[in-house]
């Protein structure tokens, strides 16, 4: 798996310490992760080690083990079941201490948040704020689940007693801290991965909110993450129509206009800024424009 991870067409690897990784495996796993981040080529995605969490008595040994033998290959560690501000406040310091006595910069190495209980949600505005190296909130639905006694146990899915959907207000909370801080935010796995049509449904909830992406277990996940939180060919194409087109009103030849019609619709500095956010997942997903403003003729 750490071998063929690394041709895979995501943006990211993790590589797990938790809970893919049974007790007695722990020690030999760290060694692993630090030959695979030290050896492998991973292609410019960003590198991630998920250690366990900080009620365990593993944690400090994951961070000093993978930092010490692999801190220099390494973009973010991501710290599960987060539960206050201080357990980020713990890993900055063990990070500051690691980078200075190995020479690395130090806050080089960012920290992944998941959120995985009623604890870590309730302070997750707190955990977003805690340090610089906070990049990424990720929302973790199975260990939430079990945390919250949810009657189910289809990860993330819709629940036939629940005439809603269960995860809106977490998703949206952590949304909230996300974008208050400017941090990524990431949901969590599915976890019947023969099911590619149910990871998109589950996925299309998150991408439609504003999430930047979702974890994948499985290859085959990961052609639909991609797809669900690209934006669709004719929504990229209308964004960056609105862009060119509120570019030429706005300005002296298009008659220095803040609110006019394009097509059937009204655009106007919001409808810009709207257009910015679709167009810039569009481009980062490297997709062509098929369609071009042409300005009205005098
Ligand atoms: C991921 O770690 C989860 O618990 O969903
Ligand atoms: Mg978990």
């Amino acid at each position: 798996m750490l071998d063929k991870a690394q041709g895979l067409a995501s943006d990211q690897v993790f590589l797990d310490l938790e809970d893919a990784v049974a007790p007695l495996a722990k020690p030999e796993a760290r060694k692993n992760i630090v030959a695979a981040l030290t050896t492998g080529d991973w292609g410019g995605r960003v590198r991630a080690v998920r250690v366990n969490d900080l009620t365990t008595p593993w944690t400090y040994r994951d961070v000093i083990e993978v930092v010490e033998g692999a801190g220099g290959e390494l973009d973010c560690i991501m710290l599960p079941k987060v539960q206050s501000a201080a357990h980020v406040q713990w890993l900055d310091l063990t990070l500051t201490q690691l980078e200075r006595a190995l020479g690395l910069p130090v806050g080089g190495i960012g920290i992944e948040a998941q959120i995985e209980n009623a604890a870590g949600l309730v302070n997750v505005d707190a955990i977003a704020a805690a340090s610089p190296r906070v990049e990424t909130i990720i929302f973790g639905p199975a260990d939430f689940m079990a945390s919250l006694n949810m009657k189910s146990l289809v990860v993330g899915a819709l629940h036939p007693d629940y005439p809603g959907d269960p995860f809106h207000y977490v998703l949206m909370r952590i949304l909230m801290a996300a974008r208050m801080y400017d941090k990524q935010a990431i949901d969590g796995p599915y976890l019947q991965i023969k099911d590619v049509d149910g990871f998109r449904e589950v996925a299309k909830r998150s991408a439609a909110l504003g999430f930047d992406g979702k974890w994948v277990l499985h290859p085959g996940q990961i052609d639909a993450a991609n797809e669900v939180y690209s934006p669709s060919q004719s929504d990229y194409d209308h964004a960056e129509l609105i862009l060119d087109a509120y570019e030429y009103y706005t300005s002296e030849a298009g008659g220095k206009l803040g609110a006019v019609m394009l097509g059937d619709e009204m655009i106007d500095e919001a409808s810009r800024k709207m257009a910015l956010v679709v167009s810039a997942k569009g481009r980062a997903a490297g997709m062509a424009r098929t369609s071009a403003f042409t300005p009205p003729s005098a």
